[in-house]
């Protein structure tokens, strides 16, 4: 009798859980929860131990007797980088890696268009697929402080909104294809040199609403599937495993529920990455990036000696188990998703994704009316110019190897002069060197396609470019930055603000026998100009990738209207820049010179947000940028109306839209981008004075008139109050002034928050 009752109590509850053994964590049909559990179950601390940490450059083990493929991870963020040896950082060899490198992040931030950075994003994916990369290391998200920094390029400018607008797509549209993002470098990695020794010191204020936004809007909105800690340290400890930015921010704060994986050699200690929510350890070094042990993937400190202190009693299992569940779901997201689509490689499809985000990403900043010409110089005018005259270094080297770990193996890069030559079949298009730059043959095993190498002195090759000039009906001069150490590269920063090797001279000099110059500036950082008053037509054109020489191209001669917007303040010198005005940047070595305290006195006052600011207390031109954030012109002209709103005042559960009439008024299609900037008025803190919170970019044929829509919540409002930790709106008036750049706003509109 007993034991038919106990033999009918066990048919019983096996109807409600699943049989002994069976595999749960491989049903598709149960919840991902539940298979994870199943999962963690079964898995030996030894597996447990295997993947929370790499078992080569760029891969983690999955767990091979369950079933779950290994992890294996790749730049990022423009393009999916070559493979590396197993343990060596030198090129693979492989056959099968070449890219389609798409245009720098600073390019993508450019166009202002979200719909381009889901298009990138999916492209991306693609191309991870079909190397079997499962995650991508990017976007990166660090903000614009000085122009110095090292990988600028590699991010998405000064402000936090758009720097926002654009990562979640990016996030969403890389993920819809089973690839995980990684967002780096959280946070506040925003300069290079002396990158894993800088404490930064940051207002609450300035962390949340200046550099914490982008990371939180890829969490929150874009569902970001894992982050990268950054080499830096805050509050003295670093930010790989940083128990403010990790446990209480990300995760309990912002509810982030994927994987932090520490940047490459950015874990310094066992019971920080324990404690402090490091979930996957990446590329520690033992002796340096390049050098050390061999293989030495079980010296890391998630590894050996994690296991060890668990076995001793030191840890229990609860934090380990919590890496593993993430790591897990990671696994379920990635690996283990079965419906996922087709990779391709090299495809038409991502061939015209880089071209599309480069012309639109390409900002025309200046284009004068040539007096004898009548006419602005740009677009050019293909009747009348039928010598052209290509000057500088940057129109025939390769941009898409270089400058960090986003260097990469393209299957081709179009170089501005050949996308010249190309796109003019019937004009005469020579060429002068001008100046000797970088002449750097290969990069990370990339061999360098054209050779740069050159033994003519400097005067000789200023006496060719002046010479060449003399004869030519125009001159385009393709110069600004490269990839090369100490410039837009990762490791560095910039050590001037000015154009480096002979540019100025050489500009100068081609000036005084031909005034008809267009000055191409490739570089994912501003510079200073100082010839821009003589030169009547200046092109942004960043780092645009394999397509570069066909979309500048496109631009110059007028195939393509440009539609770019500064992402960042191009600032006149470097004083206008308030991490410089200050003197806070690099900081001070503390007396050891083991930790250098950088201390971002100039708060929530980055980029325009600093310009606005010494406007009000030093009258109406005070440190006028070169350009100003969101500027860029167009070959037509635009109109906007005059505002109006759908209501006059606001609460918390409302929101209020705008509506401006915007009118193409010139005689080609083109796009305007129209800017809302939001001011509040009456405040208990200092704010700044305006602060973008809306944007939309508008296509417009000759003569048509859209409304534009722009729609701000009580998000857009609140200001971080350091005093309780709180966003925080307080009620009373605000302003929406909205324009085409931070300085030319057209129209305001003021309306009440009322609590
Ligand atoms: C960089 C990361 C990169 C990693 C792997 C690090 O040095 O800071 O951005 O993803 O290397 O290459």
């Amino acid at each position: 009798m007993e034991r038919k009752i106990i033999a009918l109590i066990f048919m019983h509850c096996s109807l409600f859980i699943s049989p002994a053994g069976a595999q749960v964590y491989l049903d598709e049909s149960k919840p991902v929860e539940q298979r994870i559990d199943d999962a963690l179950r079964r898995m030996t601390l030894d597996e447990k131990i295997a993947v929370i940490h790499a078992q080569s450059k760029f891969s983690s083990p999955g767990v091979k007797r369950l079933g779950f493929p290994d992890l294996w991870t790749d730049d990022g963020p423009h393009g999916v980088r070559p493979d590396v040896l197993w343990d060596e950082w030198e090129q693979a060899g492989q056959t099968n890696d070449s890219c389609v490198a798409f245009p720098a992040l600073t390019c993508l931030a450019a166009t202002w268009n979200p719909d381009l950075a889901r298009l990138y994003g999916e492209s991306l994916g693609e191309e991870a697929l079909y190397r079997n990369k499962s995650v991508m290391l990017g976007p990166g998200v660090n903000i614009y402080r000085t122009p110095l920094g090292g990988r600028n390029f590699e991010y998405l400018g000064e402000d936090p909104w758009l720097a926002s607008r654009m990562v979640v797509p990016y996030v969403q549209g890389l993920q819809s294809k089973g690839v995980a993002a990684c967002v780096k470098h959280y946070a506040l990695n925003n300069d290079e040199e002396y990158r894993h020794q800088v404490n930064v010191i940051v207002s609450d204020r300035a962390l949340h609403e200046i550099y914490l936004p982008a990371f939180r809007a890829a969490v929150q909105e874009g569902g970001a599937w894992a982050i990268m800690g950054a080499y830096n340290l805050y509050q003295d400890q670093h930010n790989c495993h940083n128990a403010t930015m990790f446990n209480k921010i990300l995760k309990h704060d912002w509810g982030f529920d994927g994987v932090v994986i520490s940047d490459w050699g950015g874990c310094h200690n066992t019971d920080e990455a324990v404690r402090n929510g490091l979930d996957l350890e990446f590329g520690t070094w033992t002796d340096g990036l390049t050098m050390g042990r061999t293989n030495a993937y079980d010296g890391y400190y998630l590894a050996a000696a994690y296991k060890q202190d668990i076995r001793e009693g030191r840890y229990t299992t609860k934090e380990l188990d919590d890496k593993v569940r993430r790591v897990l779901r990671l696994f379920y997201r990635t690996t283990m998703k079965r419906n996922k689509p087709y990779g391709f490689l090299c495809s038409e499809s991502h061939y015209d994704a880089a071209l599309k985000i480069a012309q639109e990403g390409i900002v025309l900043l200046k284009n004068d009316v040539v007096k004898k010409d009548k006419a602005p110089l740009l677009p050019l005018n293909l009747q009348k110019m039928k010598r052209i005259l290509v000057v500088g270094e940057n129109a025939i080297k390769m941009m898409t190897v270089g400058g960090g770990s986003s260097s990469l193996k393209a299957q081709h890069e179009i170089l501005p002069l050949d996308g010249i030559r190309e796109r003019l079949p019937e004009a005469e298009v020579h060429f002068a060197r001008g100046y000797v730059g970088d002449t750097v043959q290969s990069y990370n095993g990339v061999t360098v396609g054209r050779s740069l190498y050159e033994t003519r002195s400097q005067s000789e090759l200023t006496a060719e470019a002046v010479e060449k000039a003399r004869q030519a009906d125009v001159v385009i001069f393709i110069g600004g930055l490269n990839k090369s150490d100490y410039q837009d590269c990762e490791g560095h920063d910039r050590k001037g603000y000015d154009l480096p090797y002979a540019q100025n001279e050489v500009i100068d000099a081609i000036l005084k026998v031909n005034h008809r110059l267009v000055y191409v500036n490739i570089s994912g950082n501003g510079a200073t100009l100082p010839w821009l008053a003589k030169v009547p037509a200046v092109v942004q054109a960043w780092f645009i990738g394999s397509e570069a020489g066909k979309a500048i191209a496109s631009v110059l001669t007028g195939d393509v209207n440009p539609s770019g917007r500064l992402p960042f303040t191009w600032y006149a010198s470097l004083d206008q820049c308030g991490a410089h005005a200050l003197n806070t940047y690099p900081g001070s070595w503390r007396p050891d010179r083991k930790i250098i305290d950088e201390e971002y006195k100039e708060g929530l006052f980055v980029g325009y947000r600093w310009i606005d600011r010494l406007k009000v207390i030093k009258g109406k031109d005070a440190n006028k940028p070169l350009f100003p954030f969101g500027y860029g012109l167009s070959y037509t002209t635009f109109k906007l109306g005059k505002v109006s709103a759908d209501k006059q005042s606001m609460t918390a559960n409302d929101k209020i839209t705008f509506t401006v009439p915007v009118t193409n008024t010139g005689k080609r299609a083109g796009a305007e981008t129209v800017q809302l900037y939001v001011s509040d008025l009456q405040s208990s803190v200092e704010r700044p004075v305006k602060e973008l919170k809306a944007f939309r970019k508008v296509f417009l044929q000759p003569g048509e008139t859209q409304q534009v829509t722009l729609t701000i919540d009580k998000n857009s409002l609140s200001f971080y109050d350091d005093r309780d930790g709180q966003w925080t709106i307080e009620p009373g008036d605000f302003e929406a002034r909205i324009g085409t750049s931070s300085m030319n706003i057209i129209n305001c509109y003021k309306f009440t928050f009322i609590q």
